[in-house]
This record gives C-alpha cells, structure tokens and sequence, in this order.
C-alpha cells in the first residue's frame, strides 16, 4: 500500500527518487509523484502509473535539479486516484511537503480543527492533513515537530517530510507501516522496501516504531520520541540485485514461479537433519510443544490458503488440534486463547496490517507468537517471540507464488517437528518423511514443465467467464490458491468448492462449458472426486483434473488431466499448485491483463 522513497546527497535527487518508485510500484500504482528542493519545493504529481509522471516531466520540459526530494507511489484510500490526491502533498503556504503510507484513523477530527484554524485543503487525502498538521505544529526544529505531530495522530504511518526552511534535511518515521533507511557514501536514502535502494547501497538501519531520523547528505541521526539520540544496527543485505530484477521473464510473476524449487531448497534443506528437523534459533522446546494445547494459525489471503494445508499437516502428523482464522476476523472475534496455545502468524510481507494486529492481539492474552515471514526484520518478524523464515528472496510481483510454496514447506516442517516432540512419529517414519520433504523441490521443478501444454489451453479457457476449483481436503485448501490467482491476475470469476459441499447449491451455476478444475491427489478420496467430476460433466462442464501418477482412471471422466509425481499426499499441495499458477499466469496474458499489477490490488496490504 504504497511506496515512499527519499534521498538526500550529491547527485540530483529525482532520477534517484524515479528510480526507487520503478522498484515499490508493486506496493501501489494508481498515482505517483515527486517533491525536490531547489528553491522552494517543487511538487510534480500524476493519477496513473510512474511512466505517466515520467511522461509528465518530459512534456512538461521541466528540470529537477534538487539534490534532496521524496517520492511516492500510491494505492488509493482516501479519495480515489487523482493528480489532486497524489502524494507528495504540501501545507497550503508550500513550507512543508509530506509522502505518506499508511492510514491516519483520526483525519476528520484534525481536519475540523485545522480548518477552524483557516486552513484551506484541496485533496480529499488524510496525508494533506500531515502535511497542514505538521505546518501548524513547526516550531523551527523538525526532529521536535515530527515526535509533536504524532503525538497527535493516530493510525498506522511512515512519513516522509520535507521543509523549505531545512533544504539539507529529510525528517520520517514509521509506525506500523514499513520504512528503512539507506546508508550511502555522502548520500542517505528513505525507502519502503530495499530493493528500491539496492542499486545504490547494501546497508541499512530498519526502523523500529516510532523511531525518527533526521537524513542529511552527510549524516543520519536517529531519536526516540523524547528526542534522544539512538544507537542502531546496520543490516547489510547480501542478496544479489538480480534477485529483484525481472531477468529477462515478460513478468516477476514467472520468474518466481520458476524460483519456486530454489527457493524450497533454501527453506527446507538446512533444516533437516539424518532423522529429525532441526528449527535453529527458535525457543519453542520439546517440552514446550508438548504443552502446546491448541495452535491458532492467522493469515490472510494466500498465506491463509497455505495455514490450511498448514492445519490438515500439522493435525494429521501432530494430533494437536489447529484453527485457522483470517487475521480480519481474529482480530475482532473475541478469540479464545489460553495460555498453553501457541499462536502461528503468517505473512510474506510481514507488514499485513490486519496480520500484524492478530499478532498484538495473541501477546496481549499472553499467547506465544511463532511466525513464518519471507521478508527479513519486517514489523511481523521483529516482535514474534520466534521466526521462521522462508527463504523465498524478494517476491515482486503481487501474486504472490514462491512465497506461497515456500509458506507450505515450513508448515511441513513445523507439522514433522510438532509429531516427534508429542512423540507421534517414531525414528523410522520421520527419516520416511524427510525423504519425501526433500523431494518436493524436484516434484515442483518437473512440473514447470507443463508450461507449453499450459500455455496452449489457456487460449482456449482465456474467455471463461467463470472458473470452478474443487477438490476435498488437502486439496479443498490447494483449490482455493488455484482459485484466487486465477480470480485476482486474470478477472475471470472463480471460486474453490469443498467438492462435496458443490451439489448444496453451486452447482447450479454450472452450464455447458464452464470450466471446472478438479484436484484429486488424496488415495482416500479419490473416488468422491471421480463421482464429483462426473456430476459436473453431466451439467455441461469442461473438466481439467489433477491426480498423481497412475491414477490413469481420471482420464475417463476429465477432459484434460495434469499427473503430479507420486509422494506423500500431505505434501501434494506444493505440486498441484504449479500448474495453476501457469494457468493463472497465461489465461492473464491471453487476456493482455497487466500479471504483476493486477488492477485495485497492492502488494503488501498495510491499511485495515
Ligand atoms: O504479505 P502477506 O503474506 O501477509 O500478504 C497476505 C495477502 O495479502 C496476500 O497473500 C495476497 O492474498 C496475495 N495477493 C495473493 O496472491
């Protein structure tokens, strides 16, 4: 939900602020803008994408020679996407210029009494409020301005400020949205997310809540909100700059469905020993497992979808009872924690608003957070009381896919750990086991390539105008993944059925050609699913089955089927989703739907 980008130095700041939103455009892309110092503040702001504002700069023959600027690409809440609403956003006498992502809950308060004030505004944004709050509140020093602003705002922010009276500084802060801070060579930087930085440097100070730097060319100063000075860690990050690059794919999205296998590699491999799992740096003992009375798993959207798979492994393996809830609701519900449950947090970003407050809300009943997160030092990350990482790399594309099979393979994980500590797998079944687990990287790698035969039948299935996925189980939970990056790159309406659950009233909406994709992989319930696919084909359906190798018999009742190599059935959820994300993938592209910026969509969903 928006990127911020800043840079104080040298050079001219603009090609370094454009270059910076190119890399957090997944973060938001309905409007983009611009604010550099050289003499005054000189805003430059469009609705539409970055090339618009690129665009905007060209015809408009303008020279932005400012050496120190913010930038800001959005995903629109407050009022919908216009040049008006586009960040940056200035007080009305021009004095201060603010870029904001975020949510300020108690705008409307602020805004009556700003404008009994007099103050005049002209968007319809909470961020003109900073901006006007921030005018109203200077005293001369911007660190002081900045801890008495928030301490007047209330909502989830990182800031980014700019005044004309301090042309060498840039004030930010964060709260309960992301913001980092670059360190260069008599240059600094602001960003939302590193790989908008990455070109220009590898260190980096991640800033905990409320923290508040001062940037300047040649200095970055840090203060609590007592306006004490704070010592920090720099984080350097080792990734490669490819890993954020599209490497020559047509989208981010294929190039991380093809890192899918690596990315497993990474995630699982160092964690498994001869004949048992081995999570380092995680406090959760044996004993505490054996004391775990309930594990609440809370998530949202595809990481939700792999807390599923997460619960059939997890109580199947452990026999330690799971519920899994959408962050959305957990945090409202009222939940029911007790003290001997331990609470399991799912994000890729880390930075999911609603997945953030489930979190708060499991250690505010004294609950112990254990949390699966791709992005390193991320909000989520940083106040779980243990991490397992996935090592996905940055995943760019908003569809998210090797973030998603990796989340799998750390349930598999914590599910193996989970048995042996409550003694429910023995020696012999868990080396069974780790021998499977280590399979599934080259399982996911053989399915790649089905891309060709996928690419070919989704001109065929490209105008669908619905899309059903059912399947029972392990692979209910896979269907509702097939179903959303369906739904959410290619627009075609689609929804996953328990394929059971499909003859107490969706049925009716099959009709002659509707597509239907079946996912039959569990040994038990193959024969439900047979007579499930049978009864759609009877109403007209066009049918695309998935079942594992040798399970020929599907072929009498599908239209299309994809064979999954044979292995262990809990794991079969990694499998069956690789050639849905290909059809997801080439049904968008058929359509010429943009596949990494989905319309209405952002990449990290910071805002209730
Ligand atoms: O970063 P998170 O894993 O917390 O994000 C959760 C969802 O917003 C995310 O999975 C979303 O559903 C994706 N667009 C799905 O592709």
């Amino acid at each position: 939900m928006c990127g911020i980008v800043g840079y104080v130095g040298l050079e001219q700041a603009a090609p370094v602020l454009l270059q910076g939103l190119g890399k957090l455009e997944y973060r938001g892309y309905d409007s983009a803008g611009i604010a550099v110092y050289q003499n005054g503040i000189f805003t430059i702001k469009t609705k539409g994408r970055l090339t618009d504002l690129k665009e905007k700069i060209k015809k408009e023959d303008i020279t932005l020679s400012g050496k120190i600027g913010i930038g800001h690409t959005r995903w629109a809440t407050h009022g919908a996407p216009s040049d008006v609403n586009s960040h940056p956003h200035s007080s009305e006498n021009g004095r201060i210029s603010v870029v904001h992502n975020g949510i300020i809950e108690n705008y409307m308060e602020l805004k009556e009494m700003l404008l009994k004030k007099g103050r005049k505004f002209v968007s319809e944004t909470d961020t003109e409020i900073i901006a006007q709050l921030f005018d109203d509140c200077y005293n001369g020093d911007m660190v002081e301005t900045m801890i008495e602003v928030i301490g007047k705002i209330r909502g989830a922010y990182a800031l980014g400020v700019l005044c004309t009276e301090h042309p060498d500084q840039i004030v930010a802060v964060r709260k309960d949205s992301p913001l980092l801070v670059g360190l260069g060579e008599k240059e600094n930087y602001i960003a939302s997310d590193i790989p908008a930085l990455l070109e220009y440097t590898r260190d980096y100070y991640l800033l905990e809540d409320n923290e508040i730097v001062l940037l300047k060319q040649n200095s970055v100063t840090l203060f609590d909100l007592n306006k004490k000075e704070i010592k920090k860690e720099v984080f350097h990050v080792t990734w490669d700059v490819s890993a954020a690059e599209k490497d020559g794919y047509d989208y981010f999205m294929m190039k991380e469905i093809v890192e899918q296998p690596e990315g497993l590699r990474k995630t699982i491999f160092p964690r498994l020993k001869e004949q048992a799992i081995q999570l380092d740096h995680i406090s959760l003992t044996q004993q505490d497992v054996k004391n775990i009375n309930k594990i609440h798993i809370v998530a949202c959207g595809s990481a939700w979808h792999a807390s599923i798979v997460g619960k059939y492994v997890i109580e199947k393996v452990s026999r330690i009872p799971v519920e899994v809830d959408l962050a959305s609701e957990f945090r409202y519900r009222n939940p029911i924690l007790q003290k001997n449950d331990l609470c399991i947090i799912v994000s890729q970003s880390g930075e999911t608003a609603d997945t953030l407050a489930a979190l708060r809300e499991a250690k505010k009943h004294g609950v112990r957070v254990l949390s699966i997160v791709n992005v390193v030092g991320s909000s989520i990350a940083r106040e779980s009381d243990d991490v397992l990482y996935t090592w996905a790399g940055p995943e760019i594309a908003v569809a998210t896919t090797k973030g998603y099979s990796t989340q799998l393979s750390v349930m598999y994980l914590l599910a193996l750990y989970f048995g042996a500590a409550k003694e429910h797998i023995g020696k012999e079944e868990m080396a069974k086991y780790i021998q499977d687990l280590k399979k599934v990287p080259e399982d996911v790698e053989s399915l790649l390539s089905l891309e060709e035969r996928i690419k070919t039948l989704a001109k065929e299935y490209a105008q669908s105008k619905d899309v059903f996925v059912i399947g029972r189980g392990i692979d209910y939970a896979a269907a509702m993944e097939g179903s959303l990056k369906l739904k959410e790159i290619s627009y075609i309406h689609s929804e996953a059925y328990a394929a059971g659950e499909l003859k107490h009233g969706t049925i009716s909406l099959i009709e002659d050609g509707t597509l239907v994709v079946a996912i039959a992989t569990q040994e038990a319930l193959f024969e439900k699913l047979v007579s499930n696919i049978k009864e759609v084909k009877a109403r007209g359906a066009r049918v695309i089955a998935m079942a594992v190798e040798g399970n020929d018999d599907i072929e009498k009742v599908a239209d299309e089927v994809f064979y999954i190599p044979k292995t262990n059935e809990l794991f079969s959820a990694s499998s069956t989703v690789v050639p849905m994300q290909l059809l997801a993938y080439y049904i968008a592209v058929e359509r010429g739907c943009d596949v990494d910026k989905p319309r209405n969509l952002a990449k990290s969903v910071t805002v209730e």
